[in-house]
């Protein structure tokens, strides 16, 4: 058991699976460590402990940016008197852009200084990318040994290798252990964290100019033009579209019937890429091209939380 026992709040939001895979593998490498770490999936109401000694905020990029889910979730959390630790993980397909600067800073006015950020390379689920690369996924087939090489070769080769090869740009155990030394190092941080001068987290600095200006000028408005159109005769009404929308925005008008787009909508394609039916179609994309059906069986055996000992 460790001396000195550390909580945890994890504030998560994750759209088709590889977030909540990656940051529930964190939670329990947490544990393993003797910390306690609590999950808060902001899509079941899960609320910040005042007792934490850190947070951690979990979420995928959309758009060179957070997803506005979690942008709302950490806008809404009280503010706090006395400072505390804050950690960002994300998971993307390796183009971070502005994702990290914006929820530091909507941290700091909440009372919380991030003094680390960590992002997972994971297969993209943004249906115009995979709707589009998908098709000539056999005609790649050559490049792939090269898309392999890529995937060792640090995040900006990952980034092209999950733009174009999309599974080759599946996590590997060299990503699980980048994640745990991240978390070993938000350990001993929030141990002793230095509030009068915190350290500037390299992944908190522009990666590319270009994606970090495109994630702070991507807005919720021209994100919500990307919402969903749905295809009558396929859609059976079964409402988990309905259910699964973080912004709460479809609706049905009975039981059975088919949903309709209310104000709110922020492009984040949950709607399209978890419809049983295919039956969702978005700006560029026809219905049930691309869908993206969560994290594949390398992903999980990577992020397997019943993990061996360390
Ligand atoms: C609407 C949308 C926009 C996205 N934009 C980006 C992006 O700007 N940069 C990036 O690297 N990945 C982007 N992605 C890919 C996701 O970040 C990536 O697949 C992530 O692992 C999904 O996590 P989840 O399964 O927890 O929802 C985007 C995905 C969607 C659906």
């Amino acid at each position: 058991m460790t001396a000195n026992p550390l909580s945890f709040d994890i504030l998560l939001h994750s759209s088709t699976g590889n977030t909540r895979l990656v940051t529930r593998y964190a939670a329990e490498a947490l544990r393993r460590l003797g910390h306690k770490a609590t999950l808060l999936d902001i899509q079941r109401g899960g609320r910040v402990h005042h007792s934490c000694d850190a947070l951690i905020v979990a979420a995928p990029t959309m758009y060179f940016r957070p997803t506005y889910a979690i942008e709302e979730a950490v806008a809404n959390l009280p503010p706090i008197r006395e400072p505390k630790p804050a950690f960002l993980l994300a998971t993307c397909g390796g183009m971070p852009g502005a994702h990290f600067p914006i929820l530091a800073e909507l941290l700091f006015h909440k009372g919380y200084v991030v003094f680390g950020a960590h992002f997972v390379v994971c297969e993209s689920n943004y249906p115009m990318h995979r709707a589009w690369v998908e098709p000539i996924g056999p005609l790649l087939r050559l490049g792939r040994p090269v898309a392999r090489w890529l995937n060792t070769k640090g995040n900006a080769a990952r980034a092209l290798t999950a733009s174009i090869f999309l599974g080759e740009a599946d996590p590997t155990v060299k990503d699980r252990d980048a994640l745990e030394n991240f978390l070993d190092d938000a350990i001993s941080i929030t141990r002793a964290p230095d509030f009068d001068n915190p350290p500037t987290p390299r992944s908190l600095n522009p990666r590319t100019i270009g994606t970090v200006a495109m994630g702070q000028t991507f807005q919720r408005r021209f994100a919500s033009e990307m919402g969903p159109r749905f295809v009558e005769s396929r859609c059976t009404g079964c409402g988990l579209c309905v259910r699964l929308c973080p912004a709460t925005c479809l609706t049905q008008s009975e039981p059975k019937a088919v949903p309709t787009r209310q104000s709110g909508c922020t492009g984040c394609q949950s709607c399209f890429n978890h419809c049983p039916e295919g039956a969702v179609a978005t700006k560029g994309v026809p219905a049930g091209w691309g869908q993206y059906r969560g994290p594949s069986q390398r992903m999980k055996d990577v992020f397997a939380v019943k993990a061996e000992k360390r």
